[in-house]
């Protein structure tokens, strides 16, 4: 027997486990509360390992952590934890979801690792919350198992990666990366971005590194991050089906057809507006890749569902939409358009009932996949768009303004789930109801 006989194996391990069990409860309450609580875990925890093995704590935690045999990062991560804890309790700093995210991560990496050492099993029933009530959302689509149907829209997520701080990227369904086309682009010059009373509009110009970096340099870093769907955009038919056949490569789960960007002349647009160029389009990019192919479609057009009747005919494996709203705004104190590319698209809050609209209609008529997005801010907002018959949702301008949104949505659409009484939210696609 050791000195300590506060140690006692059942005494820490029924305290540490009831740590975590109310760190994860407070991070619904007060994230602040989150932190501190995590903090007493990871102490109870330690102190559990070191009653457990019957060894000698040192006197002070930090070494503790140092002496229960943790990898250097791991160990890093639980004093990151302790530190924040600390923080927390001397009320230095006021901690935000992602900060809290984070420390419970941390700990629920080293519950994972107490598991597999001593076989306690801690992990099913805690930390639900990282995961959400994520079984709420798990779904599939284009053959894939997906944690949520939630996905970034391209161009506002760069290529992912850069979200990494703010959000879980395993928790999304996945990035549509920017645009990519065969040679790299540096973009529309002048300004590129103003913002509007509900959004804003852009001309970046599909600014992109080219394909053959994209394929060396960047999906090399991000492919076990995240499912990675390679946003594509070409002058030509020709340009489609060898960008969809370079793409055709380990770590791409697919090919989204950018046939809709409203601000270059080559962007894909003179495709989305036409039925049979897009169709064409369709066909080439099908016939040169083995990858599902995602067909993202236009509102600048009188009737959405010709288009998307006719990628579907020719071999779309689903259909994203709406790409952004042709839209331009002139200064009036210099009578000149504010945007170097005189117009650009708008996107965010504004054009939302144009898109659930859009997407309704197209619903009707398609059997393939959609994955609606435009003015997507909120859970409810993403309610819409499965209501009106999306499978999934894509978040683009909103994550601008809170990069971590997407997580707040995963959030929160569980609890819409839970408060409709549903279990999964395939049982809300499509049921939209006409009666009055
Ligand atoms: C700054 C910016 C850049 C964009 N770049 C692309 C792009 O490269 N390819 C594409 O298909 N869509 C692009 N989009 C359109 C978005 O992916 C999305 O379809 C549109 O903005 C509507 O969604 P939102 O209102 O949630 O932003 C871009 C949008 C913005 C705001």
């Amino acid at each position: 027997m050791n000195n300590f006989s506060f140690l006692s194996t059942r005494k820490e391990y029924r305290s540490f486990s009831k740590d975590c069990t109310d760190a994860e409860a407070a991070y619904h309450t007060s994230y602040d509360s989150c932190v501190k609580l995590v903090r007493t875990a990871v102490d109870a925890a330690v102190k559990w390992i070191y009653a457990t093995e019957n060894k000698l704590p040192p006197e002070n935690l930090s070494d503790m952590i140092a002496g229960v045999g943790l990898n250097k990062n791991l160990a890093d991560k639980l004093h990151h934890c302790r530190k924040a804890g600390n923080a927390a309790i001397h009320n230095e700093k006021e901690f935000s979801a992602i900060e809290a995210q984070e420390c419970l991560k941390n700990l629920f990496e080293f519950v994972q690792w107490i598991d597999s050492r001593y076989g306690k099993n801690f992990s099913p029933r805690t930390f639900k919350s990282l995961t959400g009530d994520d079984d709420l959302l798990q779904t599939e689509l284009l053959g894939m198992k997906l944690p949520t149907p939630i996905f970034a829209a391209s161009g506002t997520f760069g290529f992912g990666e850069e979200f990494d701080n703010f959000v879980d990227l395993k928790r999304l369904g996945g990035v549509m990366v920017k645009c990519i086309t065969l040679k790299p682009r540096r973009g529309n010059d002048g300004v590129r971005i103003t913002e509007t009373p509900s959004g804003m509009l852009n001309c970046i110009g599909l600014e992109n590194p080219g394909v053959e970096t994209f394929l060396t340099k960047i999906l090399p870093r991000i492919k076990d991050k995240m499912n990675v769907i390679v946003n594509v955009s070409g002058s030509s038919i020709e340009d489609y089906g060898e960008l969809a056949q370079l793409l055709d490569v380990d770590g791409v789960a697919a090919i989204e057809l950018n046939i809709s960007c409203p601000n270059v002349k080559d962007g894909g647009i003179i495709f989305g507006t036409d039925e049979r160029q897009a169709a064409l389009v369709t066909d080439w990019a099908k016939c040169s890749t083995s990858k599902p192919v995602i067909v993202k479609l236009s509102p600048n057009v009188t009737d959405i569902t010709k288009i998307a009747r006719a990628v579907e005919s020719a071999g779309a494996d689903a259909l994203s939409l709406i790409n952004t709203l042709m839209g331009m705004e002139i200064n009036v104190h210099t009578w000149r358009p504010t945007l170097g590319n005189i117009t650009g698209g708008l996107s965010g809050g504004a054009i939302k009932p144009v898109a659930v609209r859009m997407v309704w209609q197209v619903a009707q008529v398609v059997n393939v996949p959609i994955i609606g997005m435009g003015g997507i801010r909120s859970a409810e907002d993403a309610a819409e768009f499965f209501l009106a018959g999306a499978s999934a949702i894509a978040v683009g301008t909103a994550n601008f303004a809170e990069p971590s949104i997407t997580m707040k949505i995963a959030d929160d659409l569980s609890k819409y789930l839970r408060g409709c009484g549903l279990k999964n939210i395939r049982e809300l696609i499509g049921k939209i109801k006409r009666d009055a």
